[in-house]
């Protein structure tokens, strides 16, 4: 949304008959309030990798040491496993480097197929659907359900909060995490809504991330579940950050065994799964609604075959080898145990290691000292995250060696000395 001081110029151009967009202006803007964001190139999607400063339009220049990266969603190394890399080049020579249509005309391919039948097996779900990103799923499904009403926990991503706007839906806000305030909410608006003067036909559609990308928390799915069933409602999970992290391959509505209280499982294939696409998972009448009405499905290209041949080759290392899942844990419990012996608060219980230090300043300096000791790891402010609440979103991966890891929590300790942070 424009600011008003470019309204405002943008009025006094009107007069002068520019109708343009003054991109410059906006970025100024932008720097004014500490919120340019910049590109950073990496060599190659692997724990190591020379990164280079962003050219603009001219070629990355790798000439720095190699950094270590803490930083990528890639949870399990699987971007760079030979084996997923073996199966996207396979796809691409039987199927095609890419779909050439909608899948509802000829973009709907035995990649697709083979690939959603094994997600739909990983999420007990009669079917599943794949997207050609996470963010389309998101905004489709829900803009498709069409609910007249959601209740969306405070933390959800960016395309659960764009799938809401696109839907119209009149959208209710429960504090994170927090089954008691979205029942007071639901119970709020069953007696003040339209029901309680006899029209009980509002279909309701609560949604919650199962772990938070930023806060590396988990939501408490169960009693979301007996709240979500005690109104009659719809429970959509976006399984994000857990997909082939938990329960043979599945995520946390897995490990919890919420398979059938979910009524709408959403991941994507793009984190664990080292590829790139989003999935939905539900019931065949579900997939079937969706993939008539889900306009991000409909209206573009089916997902690369490349893409569907390396998610499915990455979903069943998940399921099959243990190897990978158990190194990301003793990488994440190795992270976190050193991280608070050296003084630093971090937040959650999952991959994802949030180092909150408070201060936007202090975040940013601190995510500047480790670039000075080779350690990537990005510094998250407002309006990402409250004020107050800056930190370092830390995300070590399975293919980091323990050497690797000392090394990130060596340059934590040095950077937090150098800054007092510690
Ligand atoms: C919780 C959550 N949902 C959805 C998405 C979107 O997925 P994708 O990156 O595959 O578009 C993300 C991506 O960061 C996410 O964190």
């Amino acid at each position: 949304m424009a600011s008003d001081a470019s309204l405002d110029e943008r009025e006094e151009r009107r007069g002068t008959g520019d109708r343009g967009f003054d991109p410059a202006g906006r970025l100024a803007e932008r720097d004014q309030r500490g919120l340019r964001r910049e590109l950073t190139p990496i060599a190659a999607v692997r724990g190591r990798s020379p990164i280079a400063d962003d050219p603009g339009a001219d070629e990355p220049v790798f000439d720095g040491p190699e950094q270590l990266l803490f930083a990528a969603n890639d949870y399990l190394g699987l971007a760079g496993d030979e084996r997923v890399q073996r199966a996207a080049a396979e796809t691409a020579r039987e199927v095609g480097t890419g779909a050439g249509a909608s899948r509802l005309v000829t973009g709907d391919t035995p990649a697709h197929r083979a690939l959603e039948r094994d997600l739909a097996d990983a999420k007990n779900a009669e079917r599943a659907l794949v997207f050609s990103s996470g963010y389309a799923t998101n905004v489709g499904v829900i803009s498709a359900l069409s609910p007249d009403v959601v209740f969306s926990d405070a933390l959800n991503h960016a395309s659960i909060v764009d799938g809401c706007r696109q839907a119209r839906a009149e959208t209710v806000v429960y504090d994170h995490c927090d089954p008691s305030d979205l029942r007071a909410k639901m119970a709020e608006r069953a007696a003040n809504g339209p029901a309680a003067t006899g029209d009980a036909g509002e279909s309701w559609l609560v949604l919650t991330d199962s772990v938070f990308s930023m806060d590396g928390d988990v939501a408490p799915l169960e009693p979301i579940c007996d709240v979500v069933e005690s109104f009659g409602a719809w429970l959509m999970v976006d399984e994000a950050h857990a997909t082939g992290l938990y329960g043979g391959g599945g995520g946390i509505v897995q490990r919890a065994g919420l398979s059938d209280r979910v009524h709408v499982q959403m991941g994507t294939l793009s984190k664990a799964l080292g590829s790139q696409g989003g999935y939905v998972a539900g019931s065949e009448a579900l997939i079937d609604h969706l993939l008539n009405a889900a306009r991000s499905f409909v209206f573009s290209t089916g997902l690369a075959p490349p893409a569907a041949g390396a998610a499915r080759e990455a979903l069943r290392i998940a399921r099959e080898d243990d190897a990978h899942r158990e190194r990301l844990w003793e990488n994440v419990a190795r992270l976190r145990d050193g991280l608070e012996d050296a003084g630093y608060e971090v937040w959650g219980e999952t991959q994802i290691c949030p180092v909150v230090v408070g201060d936007r300043d202090d975040a940013m300096a601190l995510d500047d000292r480790l670039r000075s000791h080779d350690i990537v790891a990005p510094g998250i402010r407002p309006p990402t995250v409250p004020e107050g609440t800056s930190r370092i979103r830390v995300a070590p991966m399975a293919t980091h060696t323990e050497d690797e890891i000392d090394r990130c929590l060596a340059a934590f300790r040095e950077a937090g000395r150098e800054l007092g942070l510690v």
